[in-house]
């Protein structure tokens, strides 16, 4: 399966940091290598400028976030047909921090996958457990009932991504053992389609990338941290 390398930039970035972009275009020569997908989700505010400036180098660009209605009142969110317009291409959905920040529910998460898929977008599911969870050995039960809630609808031709992040694992510098990452992938692998790509994200950086990109079922990586930098991206793309 074709890899997906996805840098999640969160709300980090302003105007200028479409220099780190260029910086990261120039390690690969001015053109990102075609033998698997590299998406960057930077803030909306950027989303158009970046779509415009990288589509031509190979980059794929999508949002962190979209509301399950076309358009409507509904102040500050932006919709899936916002995120099309502005020329992007894929959309995170049921990131951990929005579950945790703004009390996204599975059926809200499911209900944004769909206005996605809708309004032409890829859909990034993300799935994880927290870690009094996998202490208490809940871990894949806590992620085939997310995925139960949270996964949307398809039709014939639709495409949607599944990332799973533990909670504990982001932005913490820890991640789950490679025998973890195979259960966890596997136990996903049976509840979604062999066409269905199944990231892995928190704490993937040039140092780990390698080991969890060679794993059965790990098909990609959405990268937080080390998405920020041109060169500790670049590294990781080049794991992949
Ligand atoms: P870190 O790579 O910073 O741990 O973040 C992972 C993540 O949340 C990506 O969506």
């Amino acid at each position: 399966m074709r890899p997906l390398i996805a840098g999640n930039w969160k709300m980090n970035g302003l105007s200028g940091a479409a220099a780190e972009v260029d910086r990261l275009l120039a390690d690969f020569a001015g053109s990102t290598p075609d033998s698997l997908d590299i998406l960057i989700c930077p803030p909306t505010t950027l989303i158009a400028a970046f779509a415009s400036r990288f589509e031509n180098a190979g980059l794929l660009i999508g949002g962190q976030d979209c509301h399950p209605d076309a358009f409507g009142a509904h102040t500050g969110d932006i919709s899936a047909e916002m995120l099309i317009d502005a020329g992007a291409c894929f959309v995170i959905v049921g990131h951990s921090e929005r579950r945790a920040d703004h009390h996204e529910s599975d059926a809200l998460v499911r209900a944004k996958a769909m206005a996605a898929l809708r309004a032409g977008l890829t859909p990034i599911v993300c799935v994880g457990e927290s870690e009094a969870q996998r202490d208490a050995g809940q871990a894949e039960a806590v992620v085939a009932q997310q995925l139960k809630g949270s996964l949307p609808d398809t039709r014939e031709g639709d495409e949607i991504v599944v990332a799973y992040e533990p909670v504990w694992a982001i932005g913490t510098g820890r991640t789950p053992t490679l025998a973890d990452i195979d259960a966890m992938h596997a136990s996903i692998r049976r509840h979604v389609g062999h066409g269905v790509r199944i990231l892995y994200g928190g704490s993937v950086k040039p140092s780990n990338a390698r080991e969890i990109l060679a794993r059965d079922n790990v098909n990609g990586a959405l990268v937080g941290g080390a998405s920020l930098t041109a060169a500790d991206f670049a590294d990781i793309i080049r794991a992949a």
